[in-house]
């Protein structure tokens, strides 16, 4: 097995291959003058089975990927899987308008045209994985935020809406501990009203689990609720820290005390690693 690294997971895909014990290679990708994207995989041969890991967002990480895919086949790849550790577009599974592309399925159709099996990390809706004409699998983050937590003195896992609850309830019960939902009414793309905490907060260290945060917007809606109904900490864990504009410092700057994320995206608070979750379900014989 080879894994080729996109620019966007070189530190997870470098991870991945020193677990797997096999050769690792990363896309030289740069950019032309006009934006561009241009990339190459500097080896002779991947005359062998080959595993992309590389986001599908933003745009042009998405573009770096079809240009990776095509790439990695003329170099005579036995079979090719996709790991896709945040894919972009999910949310945008349905028509909500007339007019309105599907666009994830457009995503995946595309993707599908170059590849043998997909894999995912928590994608926001499974259904979209539909959408892919090859075997597909979505690994579920929850084990590795559950084991990064373990003996860190958590009371409660709590998700900030109930669409997140059973993956607080999976973060809870690896933990052994009580799980629970807050109610989330969203007002528009950037604001969220979280309902006051009807579970017992007090003098207890929280921790939310959410799959994206976006603005922050919910989180900080949340941990408000909770200091005010008397929580002790609360500390926040995400599969994928999409972080718009500047989250980090609205978060940083809240009333939170603690924020790790997952490292499907790689930034300053992905201190959370799936790549042994990604190698053990390249592992599994299928
Ligand atoms: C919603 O369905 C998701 O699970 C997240 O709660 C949401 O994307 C977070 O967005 P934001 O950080 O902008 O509040």
């Amino acid at each position: 097995m080879i894994v080729v690294g996109g620019s966007s997971s070189r530190y997870l895909a470098k991870e991945l291959a020193s677990i797997l014990g096999c050769t690792y290679v990363q896309a030289a990708s740069t950019r032309f003058p006009d934006g561009e994207c241009y990339t190459r995989i500097d080896i002779d041969s991947l005359n062998d089975d080959v595993v992309i890991v590389q986001n599908t967002y933003p745009d042009e990480n998405l573009v770096e990927m079809f240009l990776i895919q095509d790439a990695v086949r003329r170099m005579g790849a036995r079979t090719i899987t996709l790991i896709i550790p945040y894919f972009g577009y999910a949310r945008q599974d349905r028509i909500f308008k007339p007019g309105e592309p599907e666009s994830a399925k457009v995503m995946a159709r595309h993707l599908s045209m170059v590849c043998d099996r997909v894999m995912t990390v928590d994608i926001h809706k499974e259904a979209v994985l539909n959408h892919f004409d090859c075997p597909h699998r979505d690994l579920k983050a929850a084990p590795a935020i559950a084991g990064y937590f373990k003996g860190k003195n958590i009371d409660l896992v709590l998700a900030p809406d109930a669409g997140a609850s059973a993956r607080a309830a999976d973060v809870g019960e690896h933990m052994g501990i009580p799980h629970d939902h807050l109610e989330k009414i969203r007002l528009s793309g950037v604001d969220v009203r979280i309902a006051p905490a009807k579970m017992d907060c007090r003098g207890k260290n929280i921790l939310i689990v959410d799959d994206i945060i976006a603005t922050g917007g919910t989180i900080i809606a949340a941990t408000e609720q909770l200091k005010e109904a008397g929580a002790k900490s609360v500390t926040v864990a995400c599969t994928h820290g999409v972080f718009v504009g500047n989250a980090v410092e609205r978060l940083t700057g809240s009333n939170l005390d603690g924020i790790f994320c997952c490292n499907t995206l790689e930034n300053k608070v992905s201190s959370i690693s799936v790549a042994p979750l990604i190698a053990a379900a390249l592992m599994e014989k299928e």
